[in-house]
């Protein structure tokens, strides 16, 4: 009698028993906007040979799914401005045991790539609109590009796109618009998202808002608002219901509270650094071991030896300041 083996689905746990199944992928650390807390002014950037190219990623990728990862967010910088990209998402939803893929994106280029994000059945969408004014978005993102950003933002709601707008509140420069981030939510079937400012190596120049403040004049327009727990993302958002709205509100308070206890996440730079935590500069150098000829049996055992010792908060393991070792936003992939 033949026995059928049933092929059983693995997964990555940590020492902190942190399920480890979501990994945002930063593709490229340039971008085409220079936004205040994120690149202002003149940064350089990392040689393209630096870059893990796109087959890179992808064994990356094959990986991190074979080890438990069902979730891939593709960031950048800008991932649009790296030549291929769609084509390269076209990729990663061939991988096996990847089964959800979302791209974040300032949506400045996105327009003409819409249709083949909806052929592609993507999962999620999170577009950047800090200001609806198109003088304060070119304050907070150095370019006049608001226009081209809500002729793709409308473009990826009519294509039936699953939409989250990410709005970072900043102090005396765009925190008037809060309210009328939420409208997009109530004439729309997107998510608005407000996302606390983090400190970054960038961003020393603006002051961010708190959750509590935002959620303090949401509940005051919305009086029914309350907190929903049905699923809805991949991420630390929390979500927030009224009967008025289509879409939710998500509140990302990565600042006032901490969430590390519930971390899912990986997160793999443009130049293929395994990343543990955000707040940590621990990690692993995976573009060494592809470029030094490492093994697909090699590359997994180290991935699941370092995630293993994913950092339990970002307090932990004392030395400096750990918000000093964040990085620029920009080659992490927020
Ligand atoms: N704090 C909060 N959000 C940030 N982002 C980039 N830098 C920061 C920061 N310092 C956001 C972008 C985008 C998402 C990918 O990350 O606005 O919505
Ligand atoms: Fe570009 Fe996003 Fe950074 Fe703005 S926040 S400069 S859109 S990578």
């Amino acid at each position: 009698m033949g026995r059928t083996a049933t092929k059983r689905e693995r997964c990555m746990w940590d020492a902190h028993n942190r399920r480890i199944d979501y990994a945002r992928v930063s593709i490229t650390d340039r971008c085409n906007l220079r936004c205040l807390y994120c690149m202002p002014g003149d940064i350089p950037f990392i040689p393209h040979n630096d870059i893990l190219r796109y087959e890179e990623i992808l064994r990356v990728c094959a990986t991190l799914a074979k080890l438990g990862v069902k979730t891939v967010r593709v960031t950048g910088g800008e991932p649009l401005v790296r030549k291929g990209c769609p084509d390269f998402l076209k990729e990663l939803k061939k991988v096996p045991g990847v089964k959800h893929i979302a791209l974040s994106t300032n949506a400045a280029l996105l327009e003409p790539h819409i249709e083949t994000l909806s052929k592609l059945e993507l999962d999620s969408l999170n577009i950047s609109v800090d200001s609806l004014d198109p003088e304060t978005y070119a304050r907070i993102t150095g370019r006049d590009a608001l226009s081209a950003v809500l002729g793709s933002l409308n473009a990826a709601i009519k294509a039936g796109l699953r939409v989250k707008v990410n709005f970072v509140p900043l102090r005396g420069l765009n925190d008037n618009e809060i309210l009328p981030i939420a409208r997009l939510a109530e004439a729309n079937p997107v998510d608005a998202r407000y996302i606390e400012l983090m400190p970054s190596d960038a961003g020393n120049c603006v002051k961010g808002v708190t959750s509590d403040e935002v959620l303090a004049i949401l509940a005051n327009e919305y009086p029914d608002l309350k907190s929903d727990n049905s699923p809805r993302g991949f991420g630390p958002a929390r979500y927030f219901v009224s009967a008025r709205l289509r879409g939710a509100i998500g509140i990302i308070d990565a600042v006032s509270n901490r969430f590390c206890s519930s971390c899912n996440r990986l997160r793999l730079t443009s130049t293929g650094f395994l990343k543990l935590c955000l707040f940590h500069g621990d990690g692993l150098d995976l573009r060494q071991m592809l470029r030094g000829g490492a093994s697909d049996d090699d590359i997994e055992s180290r991935i699941e030896e370092a995630v293993y010792n994913k950092p339990e908060s970002r307090q932990a393991q004392g030395g400096s300041n750990p918000e000093s070792r964040i990085g620029r936003m920009s080659q992490i992939g927020g």
